[in-house]
């Protein structure tokens, strides 16, 4: 066929082959990344995203220190199955503050993104101090430890300004009174909870583990109750115009 005679000549000859190959690469490459530059933004902002408060960061940084995303992704993707089992897809910006951000690779355990809100404080205390306990067949580990591992928050201004030199808007006033936020979100009674509730908007405040004093389980469910409950999404309408 005269085709395939025409095609001999590019295969036979080295060369023009890796010519033409860097081409067709080329517009591919082109084709996908230019149209990115004209983009006003990769992350669309979204109301209601907040940096997360020091208590919640502190829980955070537990849920990466304990290994939970190698169990737990925090992406729900935009399928039905994944909607209507988790609630509405993950935008970008529900991860913008988050570094790195903890999407994930695999689900051993559901996906994690909106979790928050889902079950009691007293439930999530019981489901990581023994998960069996209250669903039988779980494979999840035990984390009760945590309940006995009291924390005061004193590094936790230096892993805020770390997340700050990344990105994160925190202001010099949130550095400032990190400690103070840190100590008032985990006891409804103190005097900072206001302040606290003026930096960082609908906050829990709560004592998490119901029990004396900051534990990293006060830490780690301060965390859990905050994902996926940022946005509004009663009210919350995709940027089209884009
Ligand atoms: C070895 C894998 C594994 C690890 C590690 C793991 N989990 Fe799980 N997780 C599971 C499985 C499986 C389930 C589903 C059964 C259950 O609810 O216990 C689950 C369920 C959950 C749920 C309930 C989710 C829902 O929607 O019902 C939460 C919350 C949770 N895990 C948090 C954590 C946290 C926080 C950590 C780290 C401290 C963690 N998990 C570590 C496997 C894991």
């Amino acid at each position: 066929m005269a085709f395939l005679d025409k095609h001999k000549v590019i295969e036979t000859n080295a060369t023009l082959l890796l010519v033409l190959a860097f081409l067709v690469v080329t517009i591919g490459g082109l084709v996908e990344i230019v149209p990115l530059f004209y983009l006003k933004n990769t992350i669309e902002k979204v109301q209601g995203v907040r940096p997360y408060t020091p208590l919640e960061l502190e829980g955070r940084n537990i849920y990466i220190r304990e290994g939970c995303y190698v169990c737990h992704s925090q992406m729900i993707r935009p399928m039905r199955d994944e909607v209507e089992r988790y609630g509405h897809y993950s935008l970008a910006a529900e991860s913008m503050y988050d570094h790195p951000f903890q999407w994930g690779s695999k689900r051993t355990g559901p996906d994690l993104a909106r979790v928050g809100g889902r079950y009691s404080d007293a439930w999530h205390v019981d489901h990581l101090t023994n998960p069996q306990s209250v669903v039988p067949e779980s494979i999840m580990p035990k984390y009760g430890f945590l309940l006995n591992r009291m924390i005061e928050g004193e590094y936790i201004a230096d892993t805020m300004k770390t997340n700050r030199f990344v990105g994160v808007p925190y202001t010099d006033d949130m550095l400032k009174s990190a400690r103070a936020d840190f100590a008032a979100q985990a006891n409804p009674d103190a005097d900072g909870v206001e302040a606290l509730q003026r930096r960082y908007s609908k906050t829990n405040v709560r004592n998490f583990d119901g029990r004396p004093g900051i534990s990293e389980m006060d830490a780690l469910v301060a965390y859990l109750q905050v994902l996926g409950t940022m946005v509004d999404f009663s009210t919350f309408t995709p940027d089209a115009s884009r």
